[in-house]
């Protein structure tokens, strides 16, 4: 419970029965009243549903109390009265005859236009690697390193050749399940997973990343990301268990070459 809250609201109530006010106000007075402590009084805020519920029920409540006798109703009906016949509030009634309906349905408008969202979960999907690995006892500077083969596309284009065909087998064997026979992150297993896999078509990807980024990505999986990526378990295996490290730098050139994209240069990176 919020003290203060509860207790402003009790003041207020004891300044109106002091000035003995009309039925009608003070009926107005619980009304609000509860509101206020429903609404502002609990440290656990009350869900907006379960707080119409209580005020539905509480406005029965008055109703009930106010009609209850004839010389309640007499009290609370004559202000009415007088409001709606004498000619001096014409004016303050058509103005309340129009209020009415008009915050009805700004109300109603107000809740229509809320944007649907889905609930947000923060992921980072390209969370800042770590400086260097560990794969098969071999260290690897993600920062500073570089893919083993790449420098063979111009001096040896043979045998680069040679690695983007066997990247491809790697590719079809163990990654198009779940990343698509186009790299589209549209493979079979694809629906059932969250998050989705990486969509490496949709030319934001590949581009932007450099490939030891990938290569931690490839060797680490899911089990190797760090919190701030992972509210769910990514099903990204850790391919350091299946595969050599050859393999896991061949795969990458596939996914360059096969997109007919380049990696992201070293100089302009400091931390992905
Ligand atoms: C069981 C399904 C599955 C398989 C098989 C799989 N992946 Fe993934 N992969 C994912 C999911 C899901 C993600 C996205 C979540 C994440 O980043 O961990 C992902 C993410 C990645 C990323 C991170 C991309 C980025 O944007 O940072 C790379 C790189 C990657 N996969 C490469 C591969 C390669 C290469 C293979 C095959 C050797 C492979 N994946 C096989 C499910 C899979």
């Amino acid at each position: 419970m919020k003290i203060l809250v509860v207790l402003a609201v009790a003041v207020a109530f004891g300044l109106l029965r002091l000035r003995r006010t009309n039925l009608l106000l003070w009926a107005g007075a619980w009304w609000v009243g509860i509101y206020v402590v429903l609404r502002f009084g609990f440290t656990t805020p009350i869900p907006a549903s379960v707080i119409s519920i209580y005020m539905g029920i509480v406005s029965i409540a008055i109703l009930a109390y106010l009609s209850s006798s004839d010389d309640r109703r007499e009290e609370v009906s004559r202000p009415l009265i007088r409001f709606m016949t004498e000619q001096r509030y014409t004016g303050i009634l058509a103005a309340t005859a129009i209020a009415i309906p008009a915050l009805a349905a700004a109300n109603v408008y107000v809740q229509m236009n809320v944007p649907l969202e889905p609930p947000f979960f923060p992921r980072t999907i390209h969370p800042a690697s770590p400086s260097e690995i560990t794969v098969h006892d071999n260290r690897i500077d993600i920062e500073a390193g570089d893919n083993p083969f790449r420098h063979l596309e111009t001096s040896n284009p043979e045998e680069f050749r040679r690695h983007v065909e066997n990247g491809r087998q790697v590719y079809y064997r163990n990654c198009v399940f779940c990343h698509g026979d186009n790299m589209g992150g549209n493979g079979m297993f694809a629906h059932g997973l969250n998050p989705i896999p990486t969509n490496f078509a949709d030319g934001q990807t590949l581009p932007i990343l450099r490939e030891t980024f990938l290569f931690w990505r490839i060797a680490k999986g899911g089990p190797g990301l760090p919190d701030e990526a992972a509210p769910w378990d990514t099903a990204m295996p850790a391919w350091e268990k299946f595969l050599k490290e050859e393999e896991m730098w061949e795969v990458i050139l596939f996914l360059y070459d096969f997109m007919g994209e380049r990696p992201r240069a070293r100089e302009e990176t400091t931390h992905q």
